[in-house]
């Protein structure tokens, strides 16, 4: 999972406006969702818009989602030629018409692919999903389908469509600050995790290498005893 922050930086320390950061930033997406698929890695996600993020000027707000529409229809072959499956997590009832036009095919035309998941977090927030699931077990407990006493660490996750490609590995966020911003927060339980100092527009493969290098490098122990 990749929390791409520091677009906003970027812009600003070359004197532009934001939105020209947005856009390097989705050129670092094209670059980044190549080289994971090179690598072989089941499953990429990508923090691309959060719930929090609706509150931004409507400008920017506009500007994101018009790459994301962009994006959607430059990538949609390369995506279908290279057996990815795109998949959406979040609140998508919130994206405009137009974004959800060119998605929705997409996630409908690549759903039986193989060979990389990349999940896009769309109007994504971490506590908000846990809500919606646990919403979700009291409705089915109060209707009487649900015994409450079964719910479980297990059950739950299995209500939450950002584990449905596992529990992330790795998290690395980029643009230098040390937080989780709601991001795949029950996943993240155990993932390792990467701080970079790197801006998303200046991430490059070589970044992402040495941050998969790094965490081959670590014990992971789940709360057991190591070796
Ligand atoms: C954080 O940077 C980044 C975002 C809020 C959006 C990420 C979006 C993209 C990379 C482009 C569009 C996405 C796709 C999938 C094509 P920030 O604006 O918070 O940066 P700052 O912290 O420097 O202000």
């Amino acid at each position: 999972g990749i929390i791409m922050d520091g677009n906003g930086r970027w812009a600003e320390l070359r004197g532009e406006r934001r939105e020209a950061g947005h856009k390097a930033g989705s050129a670092a997406v094209r670059r980044i969702v190549r080289a994971c698929r090179r690598l072989g890695l089941e499953a990429l996600t990508l923090y691309a818009f959060s719930e929090q993020n609706w509150s931004r000027p409507s400008g920017e707000v506009e500007a994101l989602m018009g790459l994301l529409t962009e994006f959607l229809v430059s990538e949609r072959g390369e995506i279908l030629e290279n057996d990815i499956r795109l998949v959406a997590i979040g609140d998508l009832s919130r994206l405009p018409e137009a974004v959800r036009e060119v998605l929705d095919p997409l996630r409908k035309a690549s759903s039986e692919n193989q060979k990389m998941t990349l999940a896009l977090a769309l109007s994504y927030g971490g506590r908000e999903e846990i809500a919606a699931a646990a919403r979700e077990l009291a409705i089915e407990a109060a209707a009487g389908r649900l015994d409450p006493a079964t719910i479980t660490v297990d059950t739950l996750g299995a209500r939450l469509p950002s584990l449905s490609v596992g529990d992330p590995d790795l998290i690395i966020r980029t643009g230098g600050e040390f937080r989780i911003s709601n991001f795949l927060l029950y996943g993240a339980a155990y993932a390792e995790l990467a701080f970079l100092d790197r801006l998303w527009p200046d991430f490059t493969e070589e970044d992402l290498f040495a941050a998969i290098a790094s965490y081959q490098r670590r014990e992971r122990r789940f709360g057991l005893v190591g070796k």
